[in-house]
């Protein structure tokens, strides 16, 4: 049974849209993109990278450094930081994390600099969903016993935006979580993109829908919870 590790070997794979494992095409008759993209595990080796690319963005959504889903509640609010103070915080939480095998994801790159990535881990590393207001009321229970993996974070690098990057690292993760012995996936999309950019970190319900994923109940009148089984 995969116990949380990834070696400290990074695992990489080249995609291009010759190569047909992973295509940043999504329709028919669409002209496809001209990037190849290669994808790699976060891992201690790969770090520098999500570290480069995460401070470009001064840490992400003002400084999350993607901790925010690790934490079952507020904790730096709770603790009373200085911004600054809880910026530095999560940024180094992120690596240990990361060093420790408790933070997952995808990294999509484009020669060697990391533009886009993908959050993913098994729900006891993401206790976040679990407290959510809509989550918190479903009636799970048929979930007993059945290994539940999330998906949490996409986010892609300002000047690689809407070239299919996320849809690249939505491929790979699923990859990546079927390597490891599959299980159900759940995402927890917006219904509606009219937040843009910035409120589309959950992905959307269309790109879930490109890879079978399913609507398994309704989040609020805002968000869905979407579901896949990977044998
Ligand atoms: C949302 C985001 C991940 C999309 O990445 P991308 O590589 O540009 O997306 P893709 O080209 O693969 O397109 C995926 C979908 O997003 C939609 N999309 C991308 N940018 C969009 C925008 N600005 N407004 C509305 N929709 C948008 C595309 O239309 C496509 O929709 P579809 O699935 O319905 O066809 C990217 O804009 C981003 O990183 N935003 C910031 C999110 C963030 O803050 N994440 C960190 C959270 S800690």
């Amino acid at each position: 049974m995969w116990d949380g590790r990834f070696s400290a070997n990074t695992r990489s794979h080249r995609f291009s849209e010759q190569g047909g494992t992973l295509s940043t095409r999504k329709k028919a008759g669409q002209t496809p993109a001209r990037i190849n993209y290669e994808v790699k595990e976060l891992s201690s080796a790969t770090w520098p990278d999500f570290e480069k690319f995460f401070a470009k963005h001064n840490g992400v959504q003002g400084g999350c450094w993607c901790t925010f889903y690790h934490h079952a509640e507020g904790r730096l609010l709770k603790e009373g930081l200085e911004r600054n103070d809880a910026i530095a915080l999560n940024r180094k939480e992120k690596k240990t994390l990361v060093t420790k095998g408790r933070s997952h994801g995808i990294l999509v790159y484009a020669g060697d600099q990391a533009v886009g990535s993908c959050q993913y881990g098994k729900k006891e590393e993401l206790p976040r969903i679990d407290s959510g207001r809509n989550y918190s009321k479903l009636d799970l229970s048929a979930d007993q016993g059945q290994k539940l993996w999330r998906l949490t974070c996409f986010f892609v690098d300002r000047d690689f935006r809407k070239k299919g990057v996320a849809g690249v690292a939505l491929k790979a993760t699923l990859d990546s979580i079927r390597k490891q012995g599959g299980g159900i996936v759940e995402a927890y999309p917006p219904t509606s993109k009219e937040g843009g950019s910035w409120a589309l970190w959950f992905g959307t319900v269309a790109m879930y829908e490109r890879e079978g994923f399913k609507a398994h109940a309704k989040l609020g009148e805002k968000h869905l919870l979407m579901r896949k089984t990977i044998a």
